[in-house]
């Protein structure tokens, strides 16, 4: 069962220059929430309240004042920092006290998943029944610029490959990772890529030498997005505001997911509201206890017959 998580939320963010010159990558908005809101989201949509969060040292600080230890939220979340991006893999270095030698999740710091049923299919992998290593693969136009993960006609994992030139298939492996309590061990015997990275891959590699990786495949009702590039941040944003916008109801919102997930209370929920006064945001977390409940809960899939009529007001 995985408990733990890891939000890598470092690198160098390159590609978004000159923005990310003063301020992470993750901190910069997508729509209405900060971007780190989205990967915290889903470890908490997986029952993981335990969380580390590593950035670069010099925004240590920001992400603190963020987001805190957590307790508001039900959840406790620590911090690292990673000197320099030498891989996400690095990860597994970096946080070896926290994982203290159990099972954890890894995400990267700037992916949204979104989508009916996710959040069960979270929930069923973290019991890593039948896995030493779960994987979440995604079909994509360009897969050769991800890892890339193919398939046996069983459904069984044959290979992967990072950012191949010829991909075997069209299954990207998004960046939510789930491993057993031997990875700190597994990222000691790799070797750093020609680019000078500890990859992902690599873990990936070794776990599906051994026999025990599992790809769990994200339907085409899910959305997965990574937000490297200028394009990609701004679609993310109006991706997010016309799901928002429309059902009044909001995407990766972590107040909303500890009250729904039992992580706080309502009296709870409304010191959060009272907090932001003036804000969207905050009249949204003021409303949420009079949301009808079929719109909220992932747990037992809404049914035209459950809901019919019901609309959020
Ligand atoms: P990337 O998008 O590969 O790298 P980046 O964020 O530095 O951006 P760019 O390529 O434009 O320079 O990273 C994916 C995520 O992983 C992102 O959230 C940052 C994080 N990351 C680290 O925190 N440390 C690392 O060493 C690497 C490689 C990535």
């Amino acid at each position: 069962m995985i408990r733990k998580g890891i939000i890598l939320a470092g690198g160098s963010g390159t590609r978004l220059a000159p923005t990310t010159h003063s301020v992470s990558k993750q901190l910069l908005p997508v729509y209405d929430k900060p971007m780190i809101y989205y990967p915290l989201s889903t470890l908490m949509l997986a029952d993981i309240a335990d969380i580390l969060i590593i950035t670069r040292p010099e925004e240590q600080r920001l992400f603190e004042a963020l987001l805190g230890d957590g307790s508001r939220w039900g959840i406790s979340i620590s911090y690292a920092t990673q000197s320099a991006p030498r891989g996400i893999a690095e990860a597994f270095i970096i946080g070896e006290d926290f994982i203290a030698g159990e099972a954890v999740a890894l995400i990267l710091g700037d992916n949204i998943y979104y989508g009916e049923g996710f959040g069960r299919m979270l929930r069923q992998a973290a019991r890593m029944e039948y896995a030493t290593a779960n994987l979440f693969a995604y079909y994509v136009k360009q897969p050769e610029d991800y890892g890339v993960v193919e398939f046996d006609e069983s459904g069984a994992v044959v290979s992967i490959e990072e950012k191949p030139e010829t991909p075997r298939s069209s299954y990207a492996v998004t960046g939510l990772y789930y491993y057993d309590s031997r990875v700190c061990d597994m990222v000691r015997s790799i070797e750093p890529s020609a680019r000078g990275e500890l990859e992902i891959t690599s873990i990936n590699q070794a776990y599906l030498n051994e026999g025990g990786l599992r790809v769990n495949v994200l339907g085409r009702g899910v959305a997965w997005l990574d937000m490297g590039t200028h394009e990609s941040l701004l679609d993310a944003g109006n991706f997010v505001a016309t799901v928002e916008n429309r059902q009044g109801l909001k995407i990766a919102c972590p107040e909303e997911i500890a009250f729904r997930r039992g992580l706080i209370d309502a009296a709870q929920l409304e010191q959060l509201a009272a907090d932001m006064p003036g804000s969207d945001y905050g009249r949204y977390l003021a409303a949420l206890r009079n949301t009808e409940s079929a719109y909220l809960s992932d747990e037992v899939p809404a049914s035209p017959r459950d809901v019919a009529g019901k609309g959020p007001k």
